[in-house]
């Protein structure tokens, strides 16, 4: 990890007086950040102590927020924006805040929403104009008032189409994928000697980008999951040798399965993506839920759509891809219940097996107050980033400071649950399973 990793790039200086502070005199110097401030990317004495030592210079984020001179000028900037990929709780709340913060806040006049993720870029007809009016209610929606979707765009028609309207700074609210876009035509805005800023904005109920404490839309879908878990506690309880079965979303990243079950305190076996398990033999998955149901007559099981995916692997998984690249997974919720229902039908042994999958259920539904305060925090965010000519960055929350993080970085690799991290030690106390399926 370098230092030079974490530098922010700009479009050029910024020179303009911002007006945040004008004519408000309760306005308070201090919420302005001095461009220099930074937090540190490792903030353990350990860390910090052994590259002093080797003399090497401290790897830091650059802090978000409003600084006293601008890149553009307000109030003759277009600003664009798009939301990408899957569905997520909060989309709607970003927009609100960018564009009240925008026109409220800075005084801009022109915000233009893609509609359809980047296909809205190379479609003439693709924009609408965003105005406060029109974005007043929307916070109360679950979904995206300018829809979205998977998949990329030639990345020179999309730029052609930005040119084409003039924008300065475009948006992207979007998860993995969409920044793979993102970073694609900041470097062809570069190649083009363009000042047209790219700032990306953290969406994905998976939480799993780095650099990143948090994702927003996670914390809402893992509410709404713990629901799925309870209601399945329920069902398993109401009947003799009850099961109950609940697969959530979570492709690479067991995240919210592993949270939700934490915060549930209900399932008695968490099953994730980063933790291979058998189905069979004394060690397996079966023979533990069994003796889970011999002494306690019950069990809530929670799969994340990722886990066991090697075994399904016989029947052609890991060739299908969707538009944004990501493997189509096979369905380890249907398989489980198949393989739990024969397991105990071949020793006569009664069951009553409930399955749950909340599916879409988790991520289409309004920002709950943790993720709205959020949201609202980086669409600000991301606007003060934006005018002040940043780009090629998200804003982000890292160790409880919003910053501002390259695209390169956050993309360079996947969160995911670490096995020996206090997650996943909490999973095993609460769900009592076994470390080692295997
Ligand atoms: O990336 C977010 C996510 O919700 C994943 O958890 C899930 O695997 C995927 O999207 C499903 O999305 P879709 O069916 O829309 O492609």
């Amino acid at each position: 990890m370098n230092a030079a990793d974490f530098a922010i790039r700009t479009l050029g200086p910024a020179t303009l007086p911002s007006p945040l502070l004008r004519g408000d005199p309760e306005a308070s110097e201090h919420v302005m950040v001095e461009e220099g401030d930074a937090v540190l990317v490792d903030d353990s004495l350990r860390e910090v102590r052994a590259l002093l030592a080797a003399g090497r210079e401290l790897p830091c984020l650059e802090r978000a927020g409003p600084r006293h001179k601008l890149f553009f000028r307000p109030e003759r900037v277009t600003l664009g924006v798009v939301t990408c990929g899957g569905l997520c709780p909060g989309l709607n709340n970003v927009l609100r805040s960018l564009v009240m913060t925008a026109v409220h806040h800075y005084g801009v006049r022109r915000i233009l929403g893609f509609r359809y993720g980047y296909r809205g870029l190379v479609d003439p007809d693709g924009h609408v104009e965003l105005t406060p009016q029109v974005v007043a209610e929307i916070h109360a929606q679950g979904g995206s008032i300018l829809a979205s979707s998977r998949g990329r765009q030639d990345t020179g028609q999309m730029l052609d189409g930005l040119q084409r309207l003039g924008v300065d700074v475009l948006f992207v609210i979007g998860g993995d994928g969409s920044m793979h876009g993102a970073l694609d035509l900041a470097t062809e805005i570069a190649r083009r000697g363009l000042a047209i800023g790219v700032v990306g904005i953290p969406k994905t109920i998976d939480n799993d980008l780095c650099f990143m404490d948090q994702t927003f839309g996670f914390q809402t879908a893992m509410a709404k999951a713990v629901e799925a878990i309870d209601c399945a506690h329920r069902e398993a309880q109401g009947a003799p040798n009850g099961i109950g079965l609940v697969k959530l979303m979570g492709r690479h990243s067991g995240f919210i399965a592993c949270q939700a079950t934490v915060a549930s305190g209900r399932p008695n076996f968490t099953l994730v993506p980063e933790q291979p398990f058998r189905l069979e033999g004394a060690g397996g998955f079966l023979a533990a839920l069994q003796r889970r149901l011999a002494s306690r007559g019950s069990a809530c099981v929670v799969v994340a759509e990722g886990a066991g995916q090697d075994l399904l692997s016989g029947n052609g998984n890991g060739t299908e891809r969707d538009a944004s690249g990501n493997v189509r997974l096979k369905d380890i919720g249907t398989y489980l219940a198949e393989k739990i229902h024969a397991h105990f039908a071949a020793q006569d042994i009664e069951i009553n097996l409930k399955y749950i999958d909340p599916s879409y259920i988790i991520r289409s539904v309004p920002a709950n107050a943790a993720d709205a305060v959020f949201c609202s925090a980086l669409g600000m965010h991301a606007v003060h980033a934006g005018l002040c000519g940043k780009t090629e960055m998200l804003v982000g929350v890292w160790h409880r400071h919003l910053v501002h993080v390259p695209i390169r970085q956050v993309i360079a690799s996947r969160n995911v649950v670490d096995l020996g991290s206090t997650l996943w030690r909490s999973v095993l106390g609460a769900t009592g399973q076994p470390p080692r399926m295997t």
